[in-house]
């Protein structure tokens, strides 16, 4: 008997899945409802659930089923990042398997999906180095931290004698290495990939719309400098926040540009800032800025 509920569950988790993948939120939302009351102990089910309330924007709702599919699961990192972002819980980074979770699922429609949105990160970038007054000359080592697909390196590609991507995502990077821009491309965390890699030989560290997933920087913009040559630039994007970094309910951390300021002392000068906005969510404008930073 528990065989057969199980698969009645996986069925309609499945129904869900794709009527989410849909768009058709209030359909997925019941068949994932139907799915936890076959079966209440898959967290699956119940993390599903979760997704579509959050795109029905119920919050309370989606709380409630991630209390459960926690109870069941208490080791993800996906449940537990979901949690936080929807309980005012600021951590320090999205776990490692909830980002590669996010993108690995995401990658295939990633580009389409982002031009939807009206994506302007490359861009914002793109005019911190036309404004920096950048001669395109193929000759700088470029490095880009939390590449994707590869959407970011593009504008840089005409700078670059070298470019390289490090993504947490296997289905970004391949999505990256299809497009044939890199020079080279690793998978890992950036913390650990800085780590591991020889020091101070770049011109330039970019990262476009990936400090969203890392809200506590501090370290980060350690790492970055000790890769940089002294007056190598570190650009970025953040969102905008007010104090220091916090993490909302999408799942994403704001900056304050007091924060930031605060962690480039010491290893950076402020070289520049463009406000602006990164995305449109929900029919509204995400208010972003893009830095030039440079190493001392
Ligand atoms: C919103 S996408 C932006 C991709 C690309 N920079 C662009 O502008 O199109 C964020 C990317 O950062 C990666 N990422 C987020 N946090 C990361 C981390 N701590 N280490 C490595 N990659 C990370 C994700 O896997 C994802 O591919």
């Amino acid at each position: 008997m528990k065989h057969e509920r199980s698969f009645d569950a996986i069925r309609l988790e499945q129904r869900g899945i794709h009527a989410r993948d849909a768009g058709h939120h209030a359909e997925a939302e019941t068949h994932f409802a139907q799915a936890v009351a076959h079966d209440p102990a898959r967290p699956l089910s119940w993390l599903g659930l979760a997704l579509s309330q959050i795109d029905l924007k119920r919050p309370e709702a989606a709380v409630a089923s991630l209390r459960r599919a926690q109870e069941l699961s208490p080791q993800s990192g996906v449940v537990a990042h979901l949690l936080d972002s929807l309980s005012g819980h600021t951590s320090s980074r999205a776990p490692d398997i909830y980002v590669s979770w996010l993108f690995n699922t995401y990658a295939e429609g990633f580009d389409a999906h982002l031009t939807r949105l009206g994506y302007q990160g490359p861009a914002m970038l793109h005019r911190l180095a036309i404004r920096a007054g950048w001669t395109a000359n193929g000759s700088h080592s470029i490095l880009d931290l939390g590449c994707g697909t590869g959407l970011s390196g593009l504008p840089f590609l005409s700078y670059a004698a070298r470019l390289d991507g490090i993504d947490l995502s296997t289905s970004m990077l391949e999505q990256a290495r299809r497009r044939g821009a890199y020079t080279e491309l690793r998978h890992g965390e950036v913390h650990a990939v800085l780590r591991d890699l020889p020091a101070g030989s770049r011109d330039l560290v970019i990262a476009a719309d990936t400090l969203i997933y890392i809200g506590d920087v501090a370290d980060l913009f350690r790492r970055v400098a000790e890769h940089l040559k002294p007056g190598g630039s570190f650009l970025f994007t953040v969102e905008t926040g007010e104090h220091g970094f916090t993490l909302a309910p999408t799942g994403r951390y704001q900056h304050s540009d007091d924060y930031l300021q605060a962690c480039a002392d010491g290893l950076f000068d402020f070289a520049d800032r463009i406000e602006g906005t990164i995305r449109i969510e929900a029919g509204r404008f995400t208010p972003a800025r893009a830095y030039r930073f440079t190493r001392r």
